[in-house]
């Protein structure tokens, strides 16, 4: 073998290893590329603390007066003991544009700061813009115990009886 041919062999050699090293070089940026944008892309999850329980103990039946409404600030939500003794688990949110609405006893209704739309006890619009009576949220009654199933408000158009929840 002449000095030629072994320059050339070496030249050869360094240049596939410097191929193959840029390329793995390549394909290791490539994949932690891909790496970060699945990350990016890949929903978390959503951890249900202890701070927020989806069902919440209101308390024994007998503990709320026929026609009164009491706020459960930890569940989001009114609960109203209607005059038959039924319950609504009523949203907080107005249905307009979401601004949390306060019950104002004087008055007897829910009564919006933001653009003064009003409520009745069962969450029924007497005074619009609101366009539909306030969401409600799943109650029962077990062992005379209200429970109220926060974990996803029902949206409704009108009120109807079948929405009231009585303990027997
Ligand atoms: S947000 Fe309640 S009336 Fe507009």
């Amino acid at each position: 073998m002449n000095k030629n041919n072994t320059s050339t062999t070496q030249t050869h050699t360094r240049r596939t290893f410097l191929t193959r090293f840029w390329l793995l070089l390549g394909l290791a940026a490539l994949a932690e590329l891909v790496w970060v944008a699945v990350s990016f892309v890949k929903p978390k999850k959503q951890k249900q603390t202890a701070a927020t329980p989806s069902i919440i103990t209101a308390g024994p039946v007998d503990s709320f007066d026929l026609g009164s409404v009491t706020a459960f600030p930890r569940g989001r939500f009114y609960l109203a003991r209607l005059e038959n003794g039924g319950f609504l688990a009523l949203s907080r949110e107005c249905t307009h544009l979401g601004c949390t609405v306060p019950w104002v006893e004087e008055e007897n209704r829910f009564v919006c700061p933001c653009h003064a739309s009003t409520f009745d006890i069962k969450g029924v619009v007497t005074n619009p813009p609101a366009p539909r009576p306030l969401d409600i949220f799943p109650v029962t009654i077990e062992n005379d115990v209200v429970m109220v199933d926060v974990s996803e408000a029902v949206e409704r158009k009108r009120f109807e009886v079948g929405q009231v929840v009585r303990g027997y």
